[in-house]
C-alpha cells in the first residue's frame, strides 16, 4: 500500500460464528483493510480469542453493536438466512458495500427462495452472484454481493465448461462435507457419536443448495441437475463427484481437459489437476483455491468431474475476502495467499 492511501475500513456481523472467524483470521494478513467492528450478541466485550482461539495476538473485541451502530466501507453479513435480510438493507441505504454470506440474496427468483428456504425476502435490492470465475465484472460494478453457498461453489466450478460447451443437459451431483459446514452451534446431527466413523446422506433430494446450483448451471441451456449431500466425519472441505452423460460422443478425456484449460486459464484460485490425479480434500483446507479432476469418460459416455475445496474458504469466507478484494481494485489474492495444509 502507497504511503497517504486509505486502508479499507471492514466489519464482520455474526463474527462469532465459523466462517466470522475465518474472515477474522483472513483478513488479518490483508494489508489494505482494517477491521473495525466485529459484532456478536453473545459475547459482547469479550477478546476474540474467547470464541476463535486461533486468533491470539489481535487487540480485537466483540460488540454488541447494532447494524445502524456499525461504521464501515464495507460489512461482511457472517449471519444466517432470514437474520441477513434483516440487515442488509439499513447497510446499503447508509452506503456501505455488503458482502452477504447467507442465501438470502442469491436467487434471481424470490419464489424460488420462498419455496427452498420457507420465508419470503421481499427486499427490491439487486444483489450480484459472488462467483468470481462467472461474474468478475459484475462484482466489479456491484455494492451488494451475495456470496455463492458452499456445496453449489464445488458443483457450479466443476460442472460450469461442460455447460458452457453445451456438452451436457443432465448433471448429477453427489458432495460430501465436513461438519463445519453446519456453524458453530452444536445439534444432533453434528453430535460426535452421530457424525464420528459414519457417513450420513442428508436431505438427499431436497437440499435448499440444489435450487442454487439449478439457477447458475442453467443459464446457458436447459439443463437439469440434481444433487445429494452427505456428511462425513472430517472438518473441513467439500468433495463434490458429478456424473453427467454426453449429448453427443463427439469429445474425448483429453479434449475435455482443454476445455477446463481454456475456461479457467487465468483464474487464480482454480488449480486443474492432471488426469491421473484426484483432488483430496487434505490438499486444499486453509486455502481459497478449488482443486479441479476427472476428465473421464466411461464406456457408456459418463464423464465423471471431482472437485475439493474448503467450505469455510472458497466456500465462503475465503471467496467473500475475494470478491471485496474485486470491488476495490486489490489484487485478487490479497489475504488469500495461503497453500493448503499437507497432510
Ligand atoms: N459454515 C459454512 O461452511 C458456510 C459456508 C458458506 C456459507 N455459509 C453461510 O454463512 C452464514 C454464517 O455461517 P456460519 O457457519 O458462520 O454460522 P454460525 O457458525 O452459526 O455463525 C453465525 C453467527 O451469526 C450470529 N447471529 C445469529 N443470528 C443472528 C442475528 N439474528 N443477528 C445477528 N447475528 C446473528 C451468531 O452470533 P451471536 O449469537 O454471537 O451474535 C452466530 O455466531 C450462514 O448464512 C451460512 O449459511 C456457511
Amino acid at each position: 500500500m502507497n504511503e497517504g492511501e486509505k486502508m479499507l475500513k471492514v466489519s464482520i456481523i455474526g463474527a462469532s460464528g465459523y466462517t466470522g472467524g475465518e474472515l477474522i483470521r483472513l483478513l488479518l494478513t490483508h494489508n489494505q483493510v482494517e477491521i473495525v467492528d466485529i459484532t456478536s450478541r453473545q459475547y459482547d466485550g469479550e477478546a476474540v480469542y474467547k470464541v476463535h482461539q486461533n486468533i491470539r495476538d489481535s487487540n480485537l473485541f466483540f460488540t454488541g453493536k447494532t447494524p445502524s451502530e456499525i461504521d464501515a466501507d464495507l460489512v461482511f453479513t457472517a449471519t444466517p438466512h432470514g437474520a441477513s435480510m434483516k440487515i442488509v438493507p439499513e447497510l446499503i441505504e447508509r452506503g456501505i458495500k455488503v458482502i452477504d454470506l447467507s442465501g438470502d440474496y442469491r436467487f434471481n427468483d424470490t419464489s424460488i427462495y420462498e419455496k427452498w428456504y420457507g420465508m419470503k425476502n421481499d427486499s427490491d435490492l439487486k444483489a450480484t452472484y459472488g462467483l468470481p470465475e462467472i461474474y468478475r465484472k459484475e462484482i466489479k460494478k456491484s455494492n451488494l454481493i451475495a456470496n455463492p453457498g458452499c456445496f453449489p461453489t464445488g458443483a457450479i466450478l466443476s460442472s460450469y465448461p461442460l455447460i458452457k460447451e453445451e456438452l451436457v443437459d443432465r448433471i448429477i451431483i453427489d458432495a460430501k462435507t465436513g461438519v463445519s459446514g453446519a456453524g458453530i452451534k452444536p445439534s444432533d446431527s453434528t453430535h460426535y457419536p452421530n457424525i464420528a466413523d459414519n457417513v450420513n446422506p442428508y436431505k438427499i433430494s431436497t437440499h435448499r443448495h440444489m435450487a442454487e446450483i439449478q439457477q447458475e448451471l442453467n443459464g446457458f441451456d436447459d439443463v437439469k441437475v440434481s444433487f445429494t449431500p452427505h456428511l462425513v466425519p472430517v472438518i473441513r472441505g467439500i468433495q463434490t463427484t458429478s456424473h453427467s452423460i454426453l449429448k453427443e460422443e463427439n469429445i474425448d478425456s483429453s479434449e475435455l481437459k482443454k476445455i477446463y484449460e481454456k475456461t479457467y486459464e487465468n483464474e487464480p484460485f482454480v488449480k486443474l489437476l492432471n488426469k491421473d490425479e484426484t483432488p483430496h480434500l487434505s490438499s486444499i483446507r486453509g486455502s481459497n483455491y478449488i482443486h479441479i479432476g476427472g476428465y473421464d469418460i466411461d464406456e457408456t459416455g459418463r464423464i465423471i468431474m471431482l472437485s475439493a475445496i474448503d467450505n469455510l474458504v472458497k466456500g465462503a469466507s475465503g471467496q467473500a475476502i475475494q470478491n471485496m478484494n474485486i470491488i476495490n481494485n486489490f489484487n485478487e489474492d490479497d489475504g488469500l495467499k495461503a497453500i493448503g495444509l499437507n497432510p
